[in-house]
């Protein structure tokens, strides 16, 4: 099956692990900005929009984690999130989560799923633990 290089959200190795990177899917006022989060055999991606007061998380390209890597920060005014479950842990809006986006991962390329308005599949496996 061929890859459809207009959902190819990058390739698998472009992700460091633990990592995350931001994607833009589509054109126009309003494209889809989010980014993708990995920890080992787990690939995560989420809107790139807090829930705090909405704004983007980062403020560099591709820095939406802790320093440790550990946890998800928002630049805008600190807030921590999981990182497999997007979940805010601490800052102004604990118990609040990022809005998950489904991806799946094919020939090594971490996809936007076409089904992506419906959250229900928001992660993706590599296949090994
Ligand atoms: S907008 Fe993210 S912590 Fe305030």
């Amino acid at each position: 099956m061929e890859v459809d290089l207009t959902r190819v959200l990058c390739a698998i190795h472009e992700l460091a692990d633990p990592g995350a990177r931001g994607f833009t899917v589509g054109d126009g006022d309003w494209p889809l900005q989010g980014f993708l989060v990995r920890r080992g055999g787990t690939i995560r991606a989420y809107v790139n929009r807090c829930p705090h007061a909405g704004h983007p998380l980062n403020l560099l390209p591709h820095r939406f984690l802790t320093p440790d890597r550990s946890l998800i920060v928002c630049s805008s005014h600190g807030a921590l999130f999981e990182l497999t479950t997007g979940y805010c842990v601490d800052g102004p809006c604990p118990g609040e989560s990022l809005t998950p986006l489904a991806i799946e991962i094919r020939d090594g390329y971490v996809l936007l799923a076409a089904e992506a308005a419906d959250s229900s599949a928001p992660v993706a496996a590599l296949g090994r633990p």
